[in-house]
């Protein structure tokens, strides 16, 4: 007779439950929102189940995430191609799309976290995080300067976190200095810290029609085959300021977020991006996998991986599968 046995810690729900070493809760995730200025919701193809909001049917649809216990929110503009340059200059525009967004989900969902993104694509012509030199080089310096910008007009109409995710040098550095010198030193800063040149992201790029024009991220996003990189960056994160840190995607990541989790006494989030979400709905499709329980495993594997916090568009369904 074997003497130990470990299958009694297994033996039913009450004793698996208190055995349990990681838990999932509505409370780990962070809601990604398309908003556009059109007055329809819109259901988007490529990511099925979520859609680009009107900003009525944001208010509403981050209102019925929060009654299911979601505390955060972070929001993606689709900007119309009439707005967008290369300069990226509309950012700037107090008036513009997420500003009036951050300004009513305030006012509708006043304790609701508010997250916003930091980069250029969504407002370029060029389709890429930063500034493109007529040689096709993405100019670090200059973009950082506007990205300053962007995080102070988001400041301004009240986020609570700040994203940068458009892998720039210097960014949390120079943001928080900016966001500091207007008085802004309780607004935190949320890096993508290890954000990888990844094709999972297709389906995001698809719904804010953000692709690049020419060209790929790769020299900004970082190269899939490193690990060491991501601890130089983080490194970099936390001398600048960063009150978080991110890694991005998650799924096939996680070895990264275990690194990340080991070198840093900072909250870690990490992304489970559009694409990962895709491929979980897409084989549920087939009828071969179950979604809830795919979905619900695949975010406990991150959070068991050393993440504290998930942004997922699982986000409001997970929440209600976790409540039953
Ligand atoms: C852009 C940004 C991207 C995502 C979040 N912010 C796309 C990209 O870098 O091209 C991807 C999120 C997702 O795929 O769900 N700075």
């Amino acid at each position: 007779m074997p003497l130990h046995r470990p299958r009694r810690n297994r033996k039913s729900a009450a004793i698996r439950d208190l055995c349990r070493e990681t838990t999932l809760s509505a409370a780990d995730l962070v809601y990604p929102l398309f908003v556009h200025a059109d007055g329809v919701d819109t259901a988007l193809e490529s990511l099925p189940g979520q859609t680009r909001w009107s900003l009525d049917g944001l208010v509403t649809e981050a209102r019925r995430a929060w009654d299911l216990g979601v505390r955060a929110v972070v929001l993606f503009p689709k900007i119309e191609d009439a707005l967008k340059t290369s300069d990226g200059r509309e950012v700037r525009n107090g008036d513009g799309l997420i500003p009036e967004a951050l300004r009513r989900l305030r006012a509708a969902c006043p304790d609701l976290c508010l997250i916003t993104d930091v980069a250029l694509d969504p407002y370029s012509s060029d389709g890429h995080d930063g500034i493109v030199a007529p040689d096709g080089r993405i100019l670090n310096d200059e973009t950082v300067a506007v990205l300053c910008e962007q995080a102070l007009t988001q400041a301004r109409a009240g986020a609570d976190v700040i994203a940068p995710s458009d892998m720039m040098d210097g960014r949390v550095g120079a943001i928080r200095a900016a966001l500091d010198g207007e008085g802004f030193s309780e607004v935190s800063i949320l890096s993508y810290t290890a954000k990888y040149a990844s094709a999972f992201y297709g389906p995001f790029r698809g719904a804010l029609d953000s692709a690049p024009k020419a060209g790929d991220k790769r020299t900004y996003q970082m190269d899939p085959g490193n690990c060491r990189e991501a601890l130089r960056e983080l490194e970099l994160d936390e001398a600048e300021g960063a009150d978080m840190v991110m890694v991005k995607p998650a799924g096939p990541y996680l070895d990264i977020v275990r690194d990340v989790r080991e070198a840093t006494n900072l909250p870690v989030a990490a992304y489970q991006v559009s694409g990962e979400y895709l491929a979980l709905h897409a084989a549920a499709q087939s009828g071969w996998l179950d979604l809830e329980a795919a979905a619900l495993e695949s975010l406990v594997g991150i959070r068991r991986a050393g993440a504290d916090l998930i942004f997922t568009y699982f986000a409001p369904a997970a929440a209600g599968w976790l409540a039953r």
